[in-house]
């Protein structure tokens, strides 16, 4: 059983909102339970008062540390030991699906609401562990976010969804928004429900659920995608797939990183540069099989079994279909400069010239080549400016 303590100053308000629903039939199947406990009843204020002027003046009321702290103490005794403290603020790290899923391993969590201008600086120290904000947003209290939270993390503890595979399933999961569902009827209103779901070719459905979670990840939240850990679990396993080759290795961050920054600079949205760092960073895999198979490795033949090498590589970490494409095609021309189209092939391009230029020692006369024929971007040419003295 997992248990909830809300220190607030309208329990009323908690309890009618998580009674209802989800949350309701929890509680009372014995999965989890909450209490909302009033921090007024704690107070030593004859007239019942929780709240005070600010020191130094401002506007506003601040709430006062001992009738927080008491409440405390009641619940920290009631609990028998130490737990999390959620203080509920703007200035909190803000909640997402990843905390959910981490605090409903949690047994106990007390949720501290704030009212008016905060609450005394003192006891927060004294009693908080977290601080959490459900969003860039001031609301006039923490009650909404804490039942925001006790929601989301309810949904997380086993047995609280009937349906088990819905909690996984879903948006978030894999750092991608869910797909679309459909129900009966298949014709509403001359609109069709998509034929593959009526197939009954499972493999099929899911390929097509797949890539439409991510379409719909790169519309609405582009965002999702540079958070999810994979570049760097993929520069791990580049380093590992080189290992002890001092200079690709280096060639490689410094390619990665040359193109993030232009990419940056020239305002790319998220989606294309995430497919640009991640081409910067697979660009010269085909190296390795070139050499053992020709004994060269000339940019030709890296062009040829690149390509493969990083599908092998995409696939093994879960890179979506759309991406892999378009890294392979970047990693099966990044030699090839007539032609130049998409912004991030030109920024992979110039990427790998602005570090090739030094490592391959090329004259004066072939940097200015280079930088003429090939260079386009602002950000490319003025670093190229800056670091030749072109
Ligand atoms: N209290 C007021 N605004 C808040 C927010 N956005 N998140 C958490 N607590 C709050």
């Amino acid at each position: 059983m997992k248990n909830y303590y809300i220190m607030t100053l309208f329990p009323d308000m908690i309890m009618s909102g998580l009674k209802t629903s989800i949350t309701g039939r929890a509680k009372k199947n014995g999965i989890i339970n909450f209490e909302a406990v009033n921090i007024r009843d704690f107070t030593n204020d004859k007239h019942g008062h929780v709240d005070d002027y600010p020191y130094g003046g401002g506007a506003g009321m601040v709430m006062q540390p001992q009738p927080v702290y008491d409440c405390y103490k009641y619940i920290e005794n009631k609990i028998g030991k130490r737990t999390r403290v959620v203080y509920l603020t703007p200035q909190g790290k803000v909640f997402n699906q990843q905390m959910a899923k981490e605090l409903a391993h949690e047994d106990d969590i007390v949720f501290l609401c704030g009212h008016y201008e905060g609450i005394d600086e003192r006891v927060l120290e004294m009693i908080v562990t977290d601080y959490v904000s459900i969003g860039d947003y001031v609301l006039t209290g923490g009650e909404l976010p804490a039942m925001v939270m006790i929601d989301s993390i309810s949904r997380m503890v086993k047995g609280v969804l009937s349906n088990e595979v819905s909690a996984q399933d879903e948006s978030f999961s894999d750092n991608l928004l869910e797909y679309p569902q459909y129900t009966r009827p298949e014709e509403f209103m001359g609109s069709m429900v998509p034929e593959v779901l009526l197939s009954g070719h499972h493999a099929n459905i899911e390929k097509w659920r797949h890539n439409l979670a991510v379409a719909r990840t790169v519309e609405r939240r582009p965002d999702l995608f540079s958070d999810n850990g994979k570049t760097d679990k993929l520069i791990e396993c580049v380093i590992e797939y080189f290992e002890g080759d001092v200079k690709r290795i280096q060639h490689m961050i410094k390619v990665y990183s040359l193109a993030s920054h232009i990419a940056k600079m020239e305002k790319v949205d998220e989606r294309t540069r995430y497919i640009l760092e991640t081409a910067a960073i697979v660009h010269d895999i085909g190296i390795k099989i070139s050499e053992e198979k020709h004994g060269n490795c000339s940019g030709k033949l890296q062009e040829r079994y690149g390509p493969r090498e990083a599908q092998k590589l995409l696939l093994k970490l879960c890179y979506d279909e759309e991406l892999i494409e378009r890294v392979k095609y970047l990693v099966g021309h990044h030699h090839t400069y007539e032609d130049i189209t998409g912004i991030d092939y030109q920024i992979l391009v110039e990427a790998d010239f602005l570090v090739n230029m030094h490592e391959e020692d090329m004259t004066e006369e072939q940097i200015k080549k280079v930088y003429s024929t090939i260079f386009r971007t602002d950000s490319g040419m003025k670093m190229c400016e800056q670091i030749y003295s072109v």
